[in-house]
């Protein structure tokens, strides 16, 4: 049993394997947070402290025994709180805020009741973690304000073998209310520590530079991290670390909180006057306006929550698990990914039929599997100013049908990819000419262009389904086993003329929901198809895409050496096998920096592999070099998609080299890569000690052939001695000989 409930004390106690979180419904049914933690046994109820505090509110009910207000000691202000509400006396952020018709806001949650279900709930119309159903239990708290007419069911998913937990909310105007309910803010989760001294670390940047780690020590006040773009964004993930003040990578006690949502959202850390510390993270509230008539229903998306004692390793190593095994779904989960040449880098739009079939020809050759058609190849689209929407092939452009074209690919020996944008239209384009309503913006008012193209409106469900049959009968004419879903604008000029909610908050809710309609139609029409998620590179690189599409292109920005970085920090939540990564030419696009073709692939191995560049533009050399990768990554795949990832020397700024390993479950597998930042004449004696192998068993390095023990590779290292030269790299594979070690 995971979900534990004490009756005498109304304590509820989630156990997994290494975690335990712990709520109490106090006498006057406040529902109030106890610890997340390490595992405990036992109630923690005695850490709360019930003081006189001044300017801390009391609430009516707690008057005391003269009923004159006597008793101070309990308030919701300074009570560590489970899903705290604005205008209930508790003055921090809070996760929930409503008003009613006639703008009276705020309410006051106490306990109803609970339920203990098997297996592990799911959301409508959202991504939501997953688990077979002897995996996971289910916790459903229901609290009510029949006053103000509000009830809240608050949901939690115990995932105890993977030492997970869920929660999302359920928020519903009560049946007998008069008038609607209106829900401004309503987050995922809401986790009170009753200390402070945390840090927190989130993942920021920008276009063609994501998720680049950032640490920041709380002090009293708030720390808010957010998009209010429409989609998770490429500046701030939706995902959030707290902290111990010196945890590191092997230490400290870290909490990661990951939401399974691609809009607008926001997270926030508040240190109270008590030192005291909240987190709250759900949907980006700043228009949220949601009606719900009497006995409707709003949903929250879905925050998945972890806990290591043993620093940010642990932690990246569960949630790499959670999000393998019980986020990605379908047919492609934790299987290797083809070896693919996307087009993209290599001829942008400027192409045709036959520029493809040679790219796919050559890519053949050099031992990849599948050739990607990336944008250009549908309506009139030879620039990114037009035929966003005419999702018909360019038979002109192309010089022969779709299905000729995959043919033709198929005969080289490769799988055929294609891209798509279907969130998207062109004002010059058929689709806008015949709908120009289908497009976001406010009739009669300006409105903002951004990459020249504008937002269609997926609140609409006739928007869906024509983009859908559009898209469908492209993938029903020809044989395609890759899709890449882009989205290459945020939105701005939210608006709906479909609709008679015009606010901005429903409709970007409900714009999401769309999106998600869609995908899971598509998905599910082509189980086979691997999709990737793109967003201008890693826009919408976040948890709930990963439900719908196994694996997203990380960033536009395909420097290696930048690469590091970014993909350094995506790997905190996100394993290797959902990052899309290539090698591209040099001098790179973005950056103009040239970086050895080893080192290219060395890194675009650490995440799902593939070439952006045009093989004719290859030496002889180059191409055998290539051919010798691509051999590389077969034999090495596997161990990449199912890996246990340790970081070993981060890329931070001075650090003369970066190291990582990947080491297979069965710990019998390590791949080291490690890639030198700062070449220095005399350099020191550089080497690194490996994580995560058997003690006890022997290893045989395949290059030198010779054989260490796992207790050697792991306190004296490896030398690094051949780590030379600018961006040089080396990678050392290990594998576990049959004999143990005495
Ligand atoms: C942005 C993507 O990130 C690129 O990889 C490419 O697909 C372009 N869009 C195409 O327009």
């Amino acid at each position: 049993m995971a979900i534990l409930y004490d009756a005498s004390q109304r304590i509820f106690t989630l156990q997994t394997m290494h975690t335990t979180y712990q709520m109490q419904a106090d006498g006057f049914g406040h529902l109030l947070h106890l610890y997340y933690g390490p595992r405990i046994e036992g109630s923690s109820s005695y850490m709360l402290q019930m003081r006189d505090r001044g300017f801390h509110g009391n609430p009516s009910e707690a008057g005391g025994p003269d009923g004159r207000g006597r008793d101070r000691t309990c308030s919701l202000d300074t009570l560590p709180q489970e899903y705290p509400c604005a205008g209930s006396g508790d003055q921090r952020q809070t996760a929930l805020a409503v008003r009613d018709e006639d703008g009276v806001s705020g309410c006051r949650l106490r306990y109803r009741g609970h339920e203990v279900l098997p297996g592990k709930y799911g959301l409508p119309g959202l991504p939501a973690v997953h688990a077979a159903p002897e995996d996971a239990e289910t916790l459903r708290i229901d609290l009510a304000d029949e006053e103000a007419g509000v009830e809240v069911s608050l949901w939690y998913g115990v995932l105890a073998g993977a030492d997970v937990i869920t929660r999302a909310a359920e928020i519903r105007a009560s049946k007998d209310r008069r008038g609607n309910l209106y829900v401004n803010r309503a987050a995922s989760a809401c986790v009170d520590w009753m200390y402070d001294r945390l840090d927190t670390v989130t993942f920021a940047g920008r276009y063609g530079r994501e998720r680049i780690p950032q640490r920041q020590t709380l002090g009293q006040g708030r720390y808010v991290i957010e998009s209010r773009r429409g989609h998770s964004g490429h500046a701030l993930n939706p995902f959030m670390i707290l902290c111990d003040r010196d945890a590191g990578e092997t230490h400290g006690r870290t909490w990661g909180f990951l939401l399974l949502y691609s809009g607008s959202f926001s997270a926030g850390a508040e240190v109270d006057p008590l030192l005291q510390t909240r987190f709250v993270m759900g949907i980006g509230d700043e228009q949220l306006d949601y009606p719900l008539a009497p006995g409707e229903s709003f949903f929250t998306p879905e925050c998945a929550m972890c806990c290591s004692e043993q620093g940010f390793g642990i932690l990246t190593h569960r949630l790499h698990r959670l999000v393998r095994t019980h986020i990605v779904r379908g047919e492609w989960a934790g299987r290797p990914r083809p070896i693919l040449f996307n087009s993209w880098e290599a001829a942008y739009f400027r192409f045709t039929g036959e520029t493809i079939v040679r790219m796919g020809m050559e890519a053949a050759e050099l031992g990849a599997e599948m050739l990607v058609m990336d944008d250009g190849w549908f309506g009139k689209r030879d620039d990114d100013t037009s035929g966003l929407g005419d999702w018909y092939p360019n038979e002109e452009k192309l010089g022969m049908s779709l299905a000729k074209l995959s043919e033709k690919i198929h005969g080289t020996g490769l799988q055929f990819g294609l891209w798509i944008e279907p969130e998207m239209v062109s004002e010059d384009s058929d689709l806008y000419r015949a709908h120009p309503d289908w497009a976001m913006k406010v009739p009669g008012r300006a409105f903002t262009r951004s990459r020249s193209q504008l937002v269609l409106d997926f609140t609409r469900r006739e928007v869906r389904d024509e983009i859908f049959a559009r898209i469908s009968a492209v993938l029903d004419s020809a044989k395609i086993e890759y899709v890449k879903i882009d989205c290459n604008r945020s939105l701005s000029d939210v608006y709906s003329a479909g609709s008679t909610w015009q606010n901005r908050g429903t409709l970007e809710y409900r714009y999401m929901l769309g999106v998600y309609d869609f995908l899971e139609k598509l998905t599910a029409r082509y189980p086979q198809i691997l999709f990737e998620g793109c967003c201008g590179g890693g826009g919408r690189f976040d948890a709930g895409m990963l439900y719908y599409t196994p694996q997203i292109w990380c960033s536009d920005n395909t420097d290696a050496v930048e690469r590091l970085q970014i993909q350094y920090g995506s790997s905190f939540a996100y394993p290797a096998v959902v990052t899309g990564a290539h090698v591209s030419a040099c001098p790179n696009a973005m950056t103009g920096r040239t970086v050895p073709l080893r080192t290219r692939a060395a890194v675009a191995m650490s995440a799902t592999f593939g070439y952006e560049l045009n093989p004719s533009g290859l030496t002889i050399g180059e191409k055998e070099e290539i051919r010798r990768q691509i051999q590389d990554v077969k034999r090495f795949r596997t161990l990449a998609a199912e890996c246990v990832l340790y970081r070993l020397v981060p890329p931070v700024k001075d650090a003369p080299f970066t190291a990582w390993a990947y080491v297979s479950e069965d710990r019998r597998q390590c791949l080291m890569t490690a890639v030198l930042l700062d070449p220095q004449a005399n350099a020191p004696a550089y080497r690194v000690r490996l994580c995560g192998l058997d003690p006890d068993r022997s290893y045989l390095e395949e290059e030198n052939g010779e054989i260490y023990t796992g207790r050697m590779l792991m306190e004296c290292g490896v030398p690094l001695t051949d780590l030379q030269g600018e961006y040089g790299c080396i990678q050392i594979y290990l594998q576990a000989t049959y004999a143990q070690v005495d």
